[in-house]
C-alpha cells in the first residue's frame, strides 16, 4: 500500500514537537453522528436559526430543549470510532499534542485523548441562564423528565440551557485563547473533518500556517482550506487515521 506521508511531511513530523489537530463533525461521522453541511447534515434538515440560537431557545424552549435532549441521549450511547482512537494513540508519539475540537460530543475524551480543547462547548453540560448554576447531564435529565412541559428550570426559576455555542454567541474565552495560542505555536497542524466554514475555528489553521506550521488536511471532500494545505489526504478519518498513526510510529518513533 502506498505511503500517505510525503517525504516533506515525514521530515516535518519527525522534527515536530508541537502537533495540533483541529477536528469538526466529520471525525464523528463514522460513529453515526451526522455532520452539519453534508447531504444528510443537520443544517440541511433543520434550520439553525430555529434550533441553535438563544432567541429560539427563549421563544421556543420546549422544542429546543427536546432537540438537545434527544441529541444528548444519542451521543451518550455513541462510541468513538477508529479515527478518534488513532488520535488518542498519536498523543503518545509527540511531546506536545493537542486536539482543538468544534464537536460537542466528548468522543475524543471517551477515546482516551487527554489534551482536548472544546471551543463550541459540550452537550453534556448545562447551566442556568440567570444564576449560572451548572447541571450535569444526569441532573438535567431529572429536571427535564419531572417537568411535563419539558421546560427545565433552575431552583432560582431561570431556564436551564445546554452549554454549547449557539449562532450569534461568543465562543468560551479561555478555550478560544488557548486554541489560538496552540495554533500559533504548532509545528504541524492537522485539519480533520471540518468544512472550515465557521469562524473563528476556520481561522485557526490559517493562523498556524502564517506562523510556519506544516498544514495537513484529512477530509473526503475539498474545502475552502484545501488550497492552502501542504498535504491533502482525501479520505475518511476513521479509515485513514489508524494507517497514518502506524506510519508515523513505524517511521520515526521507536
Ligand atoms: P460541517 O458539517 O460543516 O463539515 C463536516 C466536514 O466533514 C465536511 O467537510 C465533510 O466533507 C467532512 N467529512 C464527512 N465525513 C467525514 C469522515 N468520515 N472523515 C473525515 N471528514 C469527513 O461540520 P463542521 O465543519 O464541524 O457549530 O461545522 C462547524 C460548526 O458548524 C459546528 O461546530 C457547528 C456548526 O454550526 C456550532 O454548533 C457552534
Amino acid at each position: 500500500m502506498a505511503e500517505l506521508l510525503t517525504s516533506q511531511a515525514k521530515e516535518r513530523l519527525y522534527s515536530a514537537s508541537k502537533v495540533v489537530i483541529l477536528t469538526g463533525a466529520g471525525i464523528s461521522a463514522e460513529s453515526g453522528i451526522p455532520t452539519f453541511r453534508d447531504k444528510d447534515g443537520l443544517w440541511t434538515k433543520f434550520s439553525p436559526e430555529e434550533l441553535a440560537s438563544f432567541d429560539a431557545f427563549y421563544k421556543n424552549t420546549r422544542m429546543v430543549s427536546e432537540f438537545y435532549q434527544k441529541r444528548r441521549e444519542i451521543i451518550e450511547h455513541t462510541e468513538p470510532n477508529p479515527g478518534h482512537k488513532a488520535l488518542a494513540e498519536m498523543e503518545q508519539l509527540f511531546d506536545d499534542f493537542h486536539i482543538i475540537t468544534q464537536n460537542i460530543d466528548g468522543l475524543h475524551q471517551k477515546a482516551g485523548s487527554n489534551n482536548v480543547v472544546e471551543i463550541h462547548g459540550n452537550i453534556m453540560n448545562n447551566y442556568c441562564i440567570d444564576c449560572k448554576k451548572t447541571y450535569t447531564a444526569a441532573e438535567f435529565e431529572k429536571i427535564y423528565e419531572e417537568n411535563s412541559e419539558h421546560i427545565p428550570r433552575c431552583e432560582c426559576g431561570g431556564l436551564i440551557r445546554p452549554d454549547v455555542v449557539w449562532f450569534g454567541e461568543q465562543l468560551p474565552g479561555d478555550a478560544l485563547e488557548k486554541a489560538f495560542h496552540l495554533s500559533e505555536a504548532a509545528d504541524v497542524f492537522f485539519s480533520i473533518g471540518t468544512s472550515a466554514q465557521v469562524r473563528p475555528a476556520a481561522d485557526l489553521p490559517i493562523r498556524a500556517l502564517q506562523n510556519g506550521a506544516y498544514l495537513i488536511e484529512i477530509n473526503p471532500t475539498l474545502t475552502g482550506l484545501t488550497n492552502f494545505t501542504h498535504l491533502n489526504i482525501q479520505e475518511k478519518g476513521g479509515e485513514i487515521l489508524p494507517r497514518l498513526k502506524k506510519e508515523i510510529e513505524l517511521n520515526f518513533r521507536h
